[in-house]
């Protein structure tokens, strides 16, 4: 069990998305979920993001995984970083429950990295918010101000800036916290072998947004409206302003129709960055089965990582799940609430739920899906 040991709304109103923050015993008692051993093992897994980062002499080498040995690296100056290690082992996942305090359609993934004496990834900026949790050994953090800063040897497309006067200078021991929101300039450098776990959470980008737009409606083969008007310039070589603008607004009109705004957004917010856990049937199962197994005690329970979301006010009646939408007109909302909160179904809601035919056909395509599994 991970619970917080501080005021999350106070925390939503002071910090979350304003300024960083340090809480010493954001949990009592933290036990780390994961061992450097078992870390090592998922890093080894051609499906699962890594890499590990070497301090050199003149700056961070950056080796992406899978890896097949550590030997090599010697006792300090490398930090390795798994992603998403939230998909692949459960037993991380309670951690991540101590964050649902913030939206599932906002969080990202569980980064648990592995860092010798010396090892870090450099300043550097993230365009997310982050909570960084020491597990294991100490690190020393420095955060400094969110305003303009020089990126590191004049790279523009790399994370890492030029070293900065820190606001924060702190050393976090097991159980204490750092929260960092986007745009702040941060750098950890370790003190002794350590676990660090890093929460993340992301906002789709407008680049995201108009990709997924466009997507949409070539999907559905929509947004053929062209721009027309009733005045023209007399000037030949000039796009008047209110043209100008009446071509924009055929962007914003997009946003009217909520059937495919939401459809949109929906799908869009569902999506994982990383490879998930999914395992779907070979061959697939039938709704009797799904109500034999149920009757036979089995609960159900949602793959690591995947985003079950609705809508509110969804004009359609949707399920967005793993960036595509399910309908489920016609089924109880209250129902539908529930399997988009928890993660685990109960044998005893099942039983009851299942009568209900339209349900039991989007529970089987789950399974069949591999994003449910049946478990004990
Ligand atoms: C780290 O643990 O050094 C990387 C985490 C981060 O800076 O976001
Ligand atoms: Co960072």
């Amino acid at each position: 069990m991970y619970t917080l040991n501080f005021d999350t709304a106070e925390f939503i109103s002071k910090n979350w998305q304003q300024k960083p923050i340090v809480i010493k015993n954001a949990f009592k008692a933290f036990e780390d979920p994961i061992s450097a051993d078992e870390l090592a093992g998922l890093a080894m897994e051609e499906d699962i993001s890594s890499r590990i980062v070497k301090t050199e002499a003149d700056g961070w080498n950056v080796i992406q995984g899978p890896f097949e040995d550590y030997d090599e690296h010697g006792d300090d100056k490398w930090q390795l970083l798994v992603q998403a290690v939230n998909h692949w082992y459960p037993e991380s996942q309670p951690l991540v429950e101590a964050f649902r305090f913030l939206p599932d359609w906002r969080f990202d993934d569980l980064m648990v990295s592995f860092a010798t004496p010396q090892g870090g990834i450099g300043p550097h900026i993230d365009n997310y918010d982050v909570f960084l949790i020491q597990g294991e050994g100490e690190r020393r953090w420095k955060v400094g101000h969110n305003g303009v800063h020089q990126c590191r040897g004049g790279d523009a497309s790399s994370p890492l800036v030029e070293d900065f006067e820190p606001i924060i200078d702190v050393v976090l021991t097991k159980g204490d916290m750092l929260y960092i929101p986007p745009g702040y300039p941060h750098c950890g450098e370790t003190l002794s072998l350590a676990m660090s776990y890093s929460i993340g959470f992301r906002a789709p980008s407008q680049q995201e947004l108009l990709t997924q737009i466009a997507d949409t409606l070539i999907d559905n083969n929509t947004g053929q409206h062209r721009f027309t008007s009733t005045e023209e310039s007399a000037n030949h070589g000039v796009v008047s302003q209110t043209q100008q603008q009446g071509i924009m607004d055929l962007l914003a009109q997009l946003a009217n129709y909520p059937a495919q705004y939401q459809t949109m957004l929906g799908k869009l917010l569902s999506q994982n960055r990383f490879e998930l856990d999914i395992n779907p049937f070979e061959q697939a199962i039938s709704e009797t089965d799904v109500i034999e197994a149920v009757e036979d005690g089995a609960n159900i329970q949602r793959i690591g990582g995947l985003k079950v979301l609705t809508l509110e006010s969804d004009t359609q009646e949707q399920l967005y799940v793993n960036g595509e939408a399910i309908c489920v007109a016609g089924i109880n909302p209250e129902i539908i609430s529930i399997i988009a909160n928890d993660h685990a179904l109960t044998q005893a809601q099942l039983v009851e739920w299942l009568a209900d035919e339209k349900l039991l056909i989007v529970i089987t395509q789950f399974i069949n899906q591999g994003w449910f599994f049946f478990s004990e």
